[in-house]
């Protein structure tokens, strides 16, 4: 994980680094820094901690016009001031930011480096160290860049310093996502264009094992061979206004709060001419040709391919595998043989999916990415791609992408099912204007769940979701987001289940959320809610209107039973923020999480 940062040109760098890296922090918030250089050096700022207690020890007198910067989730050592990034080399000459991970840093170590007293117990010390060494040796710094990318196995996207040459920034990128700005007179380099929005929205896009040289006029891609890349720039389009928090007191609330218009964008963005939803022909041609096709997420975006097996299988009748990303390489199904493969994932960079997208193209198989990201790692290697369009995510915990995936794969599943001749007279844009309004009507009525979340979330040291069919679904992702933003112990079950062996845990006054939208089992979810307040538990019936009985504490708007995951999440997401709230959690920013996950 980890975000960096650089810039060299004629404004001071300090300022605009550190708010390149608050746009960065979700990539990584336990410790952060900064390298500014000047004529008399390079100056390191680090801390542990965020931004923000970096911002405390940034001496304001260091004037700079060239700077790295870089924000991090650890891997390897824990957070702190010696960990954090920058780190320089034994002489101070050279000062290095990184994100990735160094595969075989004991290794280099061992082999180059048993000279070098260590500082820290980062696998990034190593790259700076063999630079280092290699410019020792006799090597100009540009070759001694090169040999030591050559030598690294492992993820990275680097920028790095020499305290000899202050109009030259050396960048390295393989896996870890990194881009070039462009502006007039200053270059920037990130992990994400994001960081550098507001001083230009020209980037350039880097592919895996090449390495730059920047400076405040010029842009040299090169490959590790040494040979010149020519690449054109393109125009970052990110509202600026879609990354600020505005009036709310959180990313997470704004986000819940736009998923109504997140869900009109995409009815509009995937309808054609005639006013019919729409999906490119070949995109629909890849899943009318597979016998079976397997989903591949992690986390919030495995809970929506667990929905959208359904939508697929039920719209288009092919059947359909959902798996979590981090165990398919290692425990691969039989597969069928004419597999499609389908990628669900918000950031497009998540390391552990995009194992499984290189294995699978190495076997020569076709794949399909669901992402909000264009130009993101996971589309850019996928056959095709379908966007999201939910606008950047910004708070850890998910809310928007879960159901702008939803909606994407309901009309994936639909058009295909059209194209199948297995749907017919099902007007989904119709079905989604109702969802897009029953979501108005719940986020219109968040004291409600303020209350809830009060009532049955302030003390309690655990929790549970249950649900049958898409209802079980809906809990698994009402758990995680309870659990990540709240640190409350708490799981989802298909109601089913829990009283085989988990029911165990039900106490006097545990809260137990149960979800009952789908007619077929509403009888038998609130047997399984009788079950668990018979010893104990404290019920918090979340109920669709029709379905609805005397005792349930909540009633969410009617809409189509295929389509109730888009809105009955919303509750749980709502309750999930107030709780962290009335336990002053840092709701954007929880404990051990980054938002994009980067290492496997
Ligand atoms: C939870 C959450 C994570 C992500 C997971 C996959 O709120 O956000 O579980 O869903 O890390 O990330 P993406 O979708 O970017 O691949």
């Amino acid at each position: 994980m980890c975000g960096i940062v650089g810039y060299i040109g004629n404004s001071d760098t300090k300022e605009i680094l550190l708010k390149g890296l608050e746009k960065l922090e979700y990539r990584g918030y336990d410790s952060a820094g900064i390298a500014v250089q000047n004529a008399e050096g390079i100056h390191v700022f680090k801390e542990k901690g965020r931004i923000a207690d970096l911002r405390g020890i940034v001496d304001e007198n260091v004037a700079s016009n060239t700077g790295i910067g870089h924000t991090r989730w650890a891997t390897h050592g824990v957070p702190s001031q010696v960990n954090a990034h920058p780190h320089q080399s034994t002489s101070g000459r050279f000062t290095i930011v990184h994100n990735g991970v160094i595969e075989n840093y004991s290794q280099l170590k061992r082999q180059y480096l048993t000279d070098v007293e260590f500082k820290s117990e980062t696998d990034t010390e190593v790259i700076v160290q063999l630079i280092e060494k290699l410019v020792e040796e006799g090597n100009a710094v540009d070759e001694a860049f090169r040999q030591t990318l050559m030598l690294l196995k492992g993820s990275y996207a680097i920028a790095l310093l020499d305290a000899e040459n202050d109009e030259t920034i050396f960048v390295g990128k393989n896996k870890s996502p990194l881009l070039v700005g462009l502006g007039e007179g200053f270059n920037v380099v990130a992990s994400d264009a994001m960081a550098m929005i507001q001083v230009t929205d020209q980037f350039v896009e880097l592919m895996d094992k090449e390495m730059v040289i920047v400076t405040k006029e010029k842009v040299e891609i090169q490959n590790l061979i040494g040979e010149v890349m020519e690449r054109a720039p393109y125009t970052a389009e990110i509202d600026a206004s879609d990354i600020e928090k505005g009036t709310y007191p959180h990313y997470m609330l704004k986000e819940i709060d736009e998923q109504p218009l997140v869900m009109r964008k995409i009815i509009q963005a995937y309808q054609n001419e005639n006013n019919e939803l729409h999906i490119d022909e070949p995109v629909v041609g890849a899943m009318k040709e597979a016998d079976r096709i397997y989903i591949i997420a992690a986390g919030t975006s495995y809970h929506a391919g667990l929905v959208g097996k359904q939508f697929i299988e039920k719209s288009a009748g092919i059947p359909v595998e959902v798996h979590v990303a981090s165990e398919f390489n290692y425990n691969m199904p039989l597969l069928s043989e004419k597999p499609l493969f389908i990628f669900i994932s918000q950031s497009g960079e998540t390391a552990d999916s995009r194992a499984v997208l290189v294995q699978i193209k190495e076997m020569g198989h076709k794949a399909l990415t669901i992402t909000n990201v264009a130009g993101s790692t996971l589309s850019r290697e996928a056959d095709y791609t379908l966007l999201l369009h939910a606008g950047p995510e910004i708070a850890v915990a998910s809310t928007k992408a879960y159901t702008a995936q939803l909606a994407v794969l309901a009309i994936l599943a639909h058009v295909t099912g059209q194209s199948c001749g297995t749907v017919q007279d099902f007007d989904l844009i119709q079905e989604l204007g109702i969802v897009a309004t029953a979501m108005e009507a719940l986020c219109d009525t968040k004291e409600e769940f303020e209350e809830i979340a009060r009532e049955y979330l302030s003390t309690t040291r655990n929790c549970f979701f249950i649900g049958r069919s898409l209802d079980f679904y809906v809990g698994l992702e009402g758990s995680l987001k309870l659990k990540e933003i709240s640190y409350i112990q708490a799981e989802g079950f298909a109601g089913g289940e829990l009283k085989h062996g988990t029911i165990a845990l039900i106490e006097e006054g545990t809260p137990v959320v149960a979800l009952a939208t789908q007619e077929a089992v509403n009888l038998s979810i609130r047997g399984n809610v009788k079950e668990v307040v018979a010893r104990g538990a404290n019920p918090c019936i979340i109920s669709m209107k029709g379905l609805e009985d005397e005792e349930d504490r909540f009633v969410i708007p009617e809409v189509n039973p295929m389509l109730t995951p888009l809105i009955s999440v919303i509750p749980l997401q709502l309750i999930s923020y107030y709780a962290a709230l009335h336990r002053d959690c840092d709701v954007d920013k929880p404990r051990n999480l980054a938002k994009s996950v980067t290492v496997e």
